[in-house]
C-alpha cells in the first residue's frame, strides 16, 4: 500500500482474514461460518446461532443441551446490577446503560477467569445471556414498572419479550423475535465489530471490547436506521402519499430510510426473510398499513433507481422496525436489540482476533505545523 494514499472509512482495505462471516453484496448472499443465512433462519435457534459463532461448528445435541442450559441459567441478573439499573438516569437512552453495564458486569465476574487477557469468552455467556434482561429491566423501571425476572423455558425472543410485556408471547410471535436476532447475530468487519477486535488486539478483556462495540452501535450511521423507516412511515401516513414523498425526497436528494448498503448491490437476503415476518404479523394483528407502504415504497423507489440505473435496495432495516412495531416494542429500544442480538457475533470475531493477533496500528498522514515557537502565555 502506497504510504500517501488515504482510505477514508478504510472502504477497501483488508485488515484481517476470518472465517466468520461472508458477505456476498453482489448476489445478495449472507453465511455464518460457511451456513446460509437462510438455513439457519429456518432451521436454527438463537441459541444454537451463538453457538455456532462462538465454536465455529454447529453442536451436537448434547452441546445444544449443555449450552441452553448454561445460557438460560445465566439470564438472572444480580441485585447489584438491578440497582445499578434502577439508579441510572432515565432519561438516558438504553444503549448508554447498556454500554455502562457491561463493565459493571465485569465487576462481578470471577477475576481469575476472565479479567485476564486470553479470558474465554466462551466462559462469559452473560454477556450474551443478560443482555436481554437489562434492557428489558430499564424499559419497565423507566416506566415505572417493576423488573421481571427471566423464564428458562422460553427461547432467547420469547423471554425477551416476556420480560418487557410481563406476558408470554404465543409460540409463533415468540419464534419470530428469535428469529430477528438470528439474522442480527453477525454481518463482518461492520463499524462495532472492527471497534471490538481493535479493542481485542491490544489485549484487553472482552467485556472492555464489548462495551466498545456497543458505544460504536449507538451511532447513527450504524444502528437506528430501522428506527428511522417507522418514523418516516409516521410522516407520510398513507399509501397514497407514497409517490409524492419519494418525488419529493428525490428533489431534495433525501435519502430513504432502509434503502441502500455499502456491501449489498442487490437486496439484502436479511430484508427478504424479514419481510416474511411483517407480512405474517399483520395478518395476525389485522393491522397491514404499514406492510402496504413499505411496499409502496419499494415499488415506487425500485422504479424511480432504474429509471437512475442505480443499483439501491432494502436492507434489513427497511422491514425491521415495522416488524417490532407490530410486537409493541418501542422504538427506543430497536437498537438495543441489534446490540443483544449482535454480542455472538462481537464475541466470535474477538475470539478469531486472539488467535493471530497484532495490535491495531494504522498511520494517520500528517499535515500541521512544526517546530512551532512556545509563546509565553502572557504575551499571547
Ligand atoms: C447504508 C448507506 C449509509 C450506505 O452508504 P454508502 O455506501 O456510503 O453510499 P452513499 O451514501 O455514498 O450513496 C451512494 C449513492 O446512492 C444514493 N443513495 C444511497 N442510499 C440511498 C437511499 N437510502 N436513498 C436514496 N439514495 C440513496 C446516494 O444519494 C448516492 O447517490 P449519488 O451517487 O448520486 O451521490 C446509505 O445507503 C444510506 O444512508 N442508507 C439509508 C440509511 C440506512 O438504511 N442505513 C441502514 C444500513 S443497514
Amino acid at each position: 500500500m502506497s504510504e500517501e494514499v488515504i482510505h477514508k472509512g478504510l472502504e477497501g482495505v483488508f485488515v484481517t482474514k476470518t472465517s466468520i462471516c461472508r458477505v456476498n453484496g453482489e448476489e445478495g448472499r449472507l453465511y455464518y461460518y460457511g451456513y446460509p443465512i437462510e438455513v439457519l433462519e429456518k432451521y436454527s435457534s438463537f441459541e444454537e446461532t451463538s453457538y455456532l459463532l462462538l465454536y465455529g461448528h454447529l453442536p451436537n445435541r448434547v452441546e445444544l443441551d449443555d449450552f441452553t442450559v448454561k445460557m438460560r441459567k445465566s439470564r438472572k441478573i444480580s441485585p447489584p446490577i438491578l440497582d445499578m439499573i434502577r439508579s441510572f438516569p432515565r432519561e438516558s437512552h438504553p444503549m448508554e446503560l447498556l454500554q455502562s453495564s457491561i463493565n459493571f458486569l465485569s465487576g462481578y465476574v470471577d477475576h481469575k477467569i476472565e479479567h485476564s487477557a486470553y479470558c474465554n469468552c466462551r466462559q462469559t455467556l452473560h454477556q450474551i445471556a443478560q443482555l436481554p434482561t437489562i434492557i428489558a429491566a430499564f424499559h419497565r423501571i423507566k416506566n415505572g414498572q417493576e423488573s421481571i425476572a427471566p423464564r428458562d423455558d422460553l427461547n432467547h425472543g420469547a423471554n425477551f419479550l416476556y420480560m418487557l410485556r410481563g406476558v408470554a408471547p404465543d409460540r409463533e410471535e415468540g419464534e419470530i423475535m428469535d428469529k430477528c436476532l438470528i439474522l442480527h447475530a453477525e454481518h463482518g468487519l461492520n463499524a462495532s465489530t472492527f471497534t471490538a477486535r481493535v479493542v481485542a488486539s491490544s489485549l484487553s478483556t472482552c467485556y472492555c471490547s464489548i462495551s466498545a462495540a456497543i458505544g460504536s452501535l449507538y451511532g447513527s450511521l450504524h444502528g437506528g436506521a430501522n428506527e428511522k423507516v417507522v418514523s418516516m412511515l409516521k410522516e407520510i401516513d398513507s399509501v397514497n402519499d407514497v409517490r409524492p414523498f419519494l418525488e419529493e425526497a428525490s428533489r431534495t436528494r433525501r435519502k430513504i430510510m432502509g434503502m441502500g448498503h455499502r456491501v449489498y448491490k442487490a437486496m439484502d437476503p436479511r430484508a427478504v426473510l424479514m419481510e416474511g415476518y411483517l407480512k405474517t404479523l399483520s395478518a395476525k394483528k389485522g393491522n397491514s398499513v404499514n406492510y402496504n407502504m413499505l411496499k409502496e415504497i419499494q415499488k415506487v423507489f425500485r422504479e424511480m433507481m432504474d429509471e437512475k440505473e442505480k443499483a439501491i435496495y432494502p436492507n434489513v432495516d427497511f422491514f425491521s422496525g415495522a416488524v417490532y412495531d407490530l410486537m409493541d416494542i418501542p422504538s427506543s429500544l430497536f437498537t438495543p436489540i441489534f446490540a443483544m442480538a449482535r454480542a455472538p457475533g462481537w464475541l466470535s470475531h474477538i475470539l478469531e482476533q486472539r488467535q493471530d493477533n497484532r495490535i491495531f496500528r494504522p498511520k494517520a498522514l500528517f499535515e500541521g505545523p512544526l517546530d512551532r515557537e512556545f509563546i509565553p502565555i502572557e504575551n499571547r
